[in-house]
């Protein structure tokens, strides 16, 4: 569990691109690699260090990528894999690191391991995927597919049912279908697995972001056996690639850093009550300040105590299956939910867009299977110009509609201006770089769980005090030491061992 990360990763900002939207070079109106290229230099700008890229490889696009057809293959749409690897390049040359999203649980039905497993006749792929033995059994708790294979049975679905799980086999097999662990088929799937990770590490990717790691070996309640498959391919990464960082989508950090990840996400969903932070009717974000941190913090100290008191557990400002921020919050609001995220352990991930205050584009017909998620992943608003700098494609050929309202935020305006949500942001990450002890692994104690919320996050050499007040009600905290080293939205000061501070106002206090 003390296993090292990789040393990038303990100061590492991520910025997360979905890449269809974010810049088109070749006025086909989606994203590419090259519009990718062309903006590392905005993204280092503000201060990120690294990227997370939603899957980009080779689909049908049913569920924006996350339906895979080939892993090895770059998506043409966005270029090719000589393009890929020249992102890596670019990326290193200027000190970032760059995270491609692995999708081991499913792939679409046009892969052709499904197309091969779907034959009557036995094959290499015929136990790539879960499939009962007779088309009359379902797969108990899994959706499935079937009556549309030569082959009798049914086959198990991962998320939508277009989506076929991969066969990792079950924790403990109850029926003949099933399949163990240590069966040919799953640890086929399993050195496939890795095949595909060493691929994609080779050419120069440095790591990956991990699509439903939790979700792998079946009717496994405790995770027992998921852990076990996990380390299996943490120990073929220490021999081949110590340097590889590994994030999982999971939202439980005692089993996926168990299972050899460096850090885990903090979900939306489940028992995380991130959203009663950000994403609620009262979100404790509000200046309204009738919102309630009380069972965010709760859980995040329980999952804090769980995975060894490790700053592993990241907290995105948004991404794309979920609202933006901007939905619910404005103005200082998400400067403070801002000087938050920049302070919490474990790595912050920035969504494109969400720099600016980019808004939920509200109404939308669902694009490639994104449904509400839709309105979070409009193209990216760079400029004032037209189809607000994301491509010259007529705007109806646009991927998704633009956010078409007058005054949409866009980027080239916000560097422009120091008071904007972007200048804030900037300066944010630019003090979380300076202090150690506000970085992935120093440790944090919450002090006050109310309004404000107060906590202590700790170095070696450094502690810094933070208190986040986002409601519009000025706070005293009183027992307080130090000196104010950074002061987001109003203004606050230290008197007599208090801190005053105006509302919906963030202070960092170095003892
Ligand atoms: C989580 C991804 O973030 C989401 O976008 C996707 O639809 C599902 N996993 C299925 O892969």
């Amino acid at each position: 569990m003390n296993r090292k990360q990789p040393e990038w990763l303990d100061n590492a900002v991520f910025y997360e691109i979905y890449p269809q939207s974010f810049n088109d070079t070749n006025s086909d109106g989606i994203g590419d690699f090259q519009g990718i290229i062309e903006k590392l230099d905005y993204i280092k700008e503000l201060g990120c260090n690294a990227i997370w890229i939603n899957p980009c490889f080779d689909s049908p696009f049913g569920d924006a990528g996350y339906d895979v057809s080939d892993y090895y293959r770059a998506a043409p749409r966005y270029g090719t894999n000589e393009d890929l690897k020249r992102l890596f390049d670019e990326a290193h040359s200027r000190g970032m690191h760059v995270l491609l999203d692995l999708v081991p649980g499913h792939t679409s039905v046009e892969h052709k391991w499904f197309r091969e497993s779907m034959k009557a006749e036995k094959n290499e792929y015929t136990d790539r995927y879960v499939w009962t033995d007779s088309i009359w059994e379902e797969p108990q708790g899994m959706g499935c597919i079937r009556g549309i294979s030569d082959r009798d049975g049914s086959c198990a679905v991962n998320f939508f049912s277009h989506q076929p799980a991969l066969n990792y086999g079950f924790y403990k097999p109850d029926r003949p279908w099933q399949q163990s662990m240590d069966d040919e088929g799953p640890k086929a799937t399993l050195e496939e697995l890795k095949n595909i990770m060493r691929f994609w590490l080779k050419m120069g990717c440095d790591g990956f972001r991990v699509d439903m790691a939790g979700s792998l070996v079946k009717h496994d309640d405790e995770s027992k056996g998921t852990i076990k498959l996990w380390q299996n391919v943490r120990e073929f990464l220490d021999r081949e690639f110590p340097e590889a960082a590994m994030v999982s989508e999971w939202g439980e950090p005692d089993k996926s850093i168990q299972g050899g990840f460096h850090m885990d996400f903090l979900l939306h969903f489940g028992p995380s009550h991130y959203n009663d932070l950000f994403r609620c009717e009262e979100p404790y974000f509000s200046s309204r300040g009738k919102g309630s941190a009380l069972e965010f913090v709760k859980k995040y100290i329980e999952n804090y105590e769980k995975s060894d008191r490790k700053g592993l557990i990241c907290i995105p400002s948004g991404n794309h299956d979920m609202y933006r921020l901007a939905r619910s919050l404005s103005g200082d609001e998400l400067k403070v939910a801002f000087a938050f995220l920049l302070s919490m352990p474990g790595a912050p991930f920035i969504y494109y867009g969400d720099e600016i205050g980019m808004r939920y584009v509200e109404n939308l017909t669902s694009v490639e299977g994104g449904y509400g998620r839709t309105g979070s992943r409009s193209p990216m608003q760079w400029d004032k110009g037209v189809n607000a700098g994301f491509s010259t494609a007529p705007a109806e050929k646009l991927y998704i509609p633009l956010d078409s309202s007058d005054d949409r935020p866009d980027a080239e305006s916000q560097i422009a201006d120091e008071k904007s949500l972007r200048s804030e942001i900037k300066r944010l990450i630019a003090v979380r770089m300076r202090n150690e002890a506000l970085q992935s692994c120093g440790e944090i104690e919450f002090i006050s769980d109310g309004y404000p919320l107060v906590y202590k996050r700790k170095s070696d050499a450094q502690t810094i005090t933070v208190i986040i007040n986002p409601s519009a009600e000025k706070c005293t905290v009183e027992g307080v030491k130090g000196k104010i080293i950074y002061t987001v939205g109003g203004s606050a000061e230290i008197k007599d061992g208090s801190c005053f501070a105006d509302g919906t106002t963030a202070v960092y206090i170095e003892e």
